[in-house]
């Protein structure tokens, strides 16, 4: 068959890799998923059911490509009140989550060829969104504090960028924030250099220790930042509800590529999520995943601190779903969780080498602590770390 050209670097981004490598006998540090467990199923489904009651003919029927306004006026003003922006509904296009956020914004600003900043590591599912429009990848590290600011400006003084792709909140799939300063130079250097920046924050309401700090999009002067939200880490990822930031003249251009990718996002749910925001409280429910998750986080630190050989080296984030694990240099990640950790162990993790644009960094590993109940930490990271210490004993090249 003859595919599209856009299809050859899509088709090995690792995704399916990723959740093949799960099953019931594995204890799975690998997915990204939030704890079932904490769903407010109830609450949704009282939504779902209060917004039929109320129907006057319109709930089953198309709605607009923007989004039902009521909610797209709660998200603005619960942005204007949490990240001190000035939002109206005018400015937000509700998308099927964060995701198509990501597929949009490369819709809108790419040719074949164009440069893209991304971060080493970042999102796998933004590579495989951003990899269909065939763009030229510029990496740039990831530090503790975020993005490295002096290998971006070396890029930046080489090459033309259509966009800078950063997750600054609880990076996935490092754990890092992005520091306020950093915030703030980049969207200098936007303005300087002429790029946009696509920041998704999916992650962002999640934080259990430390100050909460402004997005990048509060310093946005030109606007030239995309900010994306979603609904998936914070209420369910089912719903497929997710929202973009932009200025009108670019949001304008948006969703007349929304309208042709998919004519709008669910009314339906829409409406049922907008019941839910009216009648529960969405602060209410994050105070509850935050106690849950920090006590899982606080739980994988501990049994890492306790059962990881001298050599690995590991974070330990201030929020979101996930630390990362470094090995010594020339250790292979993926090699000893195919051969050893999962056939062995049954533990499973992402190994860091997708994660990389340039495919070129081998030694590194996400964990998740979410979706893992505090028992299974304990006996996973304890199983990973005897696996670990047999591997590191042996010599390297082995792994190599
Ligand atoms: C950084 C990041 N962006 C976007 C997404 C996609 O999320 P959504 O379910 O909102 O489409 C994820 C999901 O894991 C993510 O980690």
């Amino acid at each position: 068959m003859k595919l599209a050209n856009r299809t050859i670097k899509t088709s090995e981004s690792g995704l399916d890799a990723l959740f093949a490598a799960t099953s019931a006998d594995v204890i799975s540090f690998a997915g990204g998923y939030p704890d079932g467990q904490l769903f407010p199923t109830k609450a949704m489904q009282a939504a779902f059911n209060a917004s039929f009651a109320a129907d006057q003919g319109t709930l089953l029927q198309y709605g607009t490509t923007t989004g039902y306004t009521p909610l797209r006026q709660k998200i603005a003003a619960r942005l204007n009140r949490l990240d001190g922006l000035s939002l109206t509904a005018d400015d937000i296009l509700l998308t099927q989550g964060a995701q198509q956020g990501l597929d949009l914004t490369a819709r809108l600003l790419l040719n074949k060829g164009d440069g893209v900043v991304v971060e080493g590591p970042t999102y796998i599912g933004g590579l495989a969104a951003f990899d269909a429009y065939e763009p030229t990848y510029y990496e740039v590290p990831v530090q503790s504090d975020g993005l490295d600011l002096t290998s971006l400006k070396k890029v930046l003084l080489k090459h033309e960028i259509k966009f800078l792709y950063t997750i600054p909140d609880f990076h996935n799939p490092t754990g890092t924030v992005m520091s306020v300063e950093k915030r703030q130079a980049l969207v200098q250097l936007a303005n300087q250099f002429d790029f946009i920046i696509l920041e998704d924050a999916p992650y962002r309401d999640l934080r259990y220790s430390g100050e909460r700090i402004p997005p990048v999009k509060a310093f946005d002067t030109e606007g030239r930042v995309i900010y994306l939200g979603s609904f998936s880490k914070i209420l369910a990822p089912s719903l497929r509800l997710g929202w973009l930031v932009a200025t009108p003249a670019l949001l304008k251009a948006i969703t007349a590529l929304k309208a042709g990718a998919d004519v709008e996002s669910s009314h339906l749910v829409a409406v049922a999520v907008d019941d839910y925001l009216t009648h529960n409280s969405l602060d209410a429910h994050l105070d509850t995943l935050k106690t849950s998750y920090a006590v899982k986080k606080d739980a994988m630190v501990q049994a890492l601190t306790q059962y990881m050989p001298k050599a690995a080296h590991f974070n330990n984030p201030e929020g979101g779903f996930f630390l990362w694990l470094t090995l010594p240099e020339g250790f292979d990640t993926e090699k000893f969780m195919l051969e050893s950790l999962l056939p062995e162990a049954k533990v499973s993790f992402v190994p860091s080498k997708n994660l990389f644009a340039s495919k070129s960094v081998i030694n590194g590993a996400r964990l998740n602590f979410t979706n893992v109940s505090v028992e299974d930490i304990e006996h996973g990271v304890a199983a990973l770390g005897s696996a670990l210490s047999q591997a590191l004993a042996q010599p390297i090249s082995h792994h190599g």
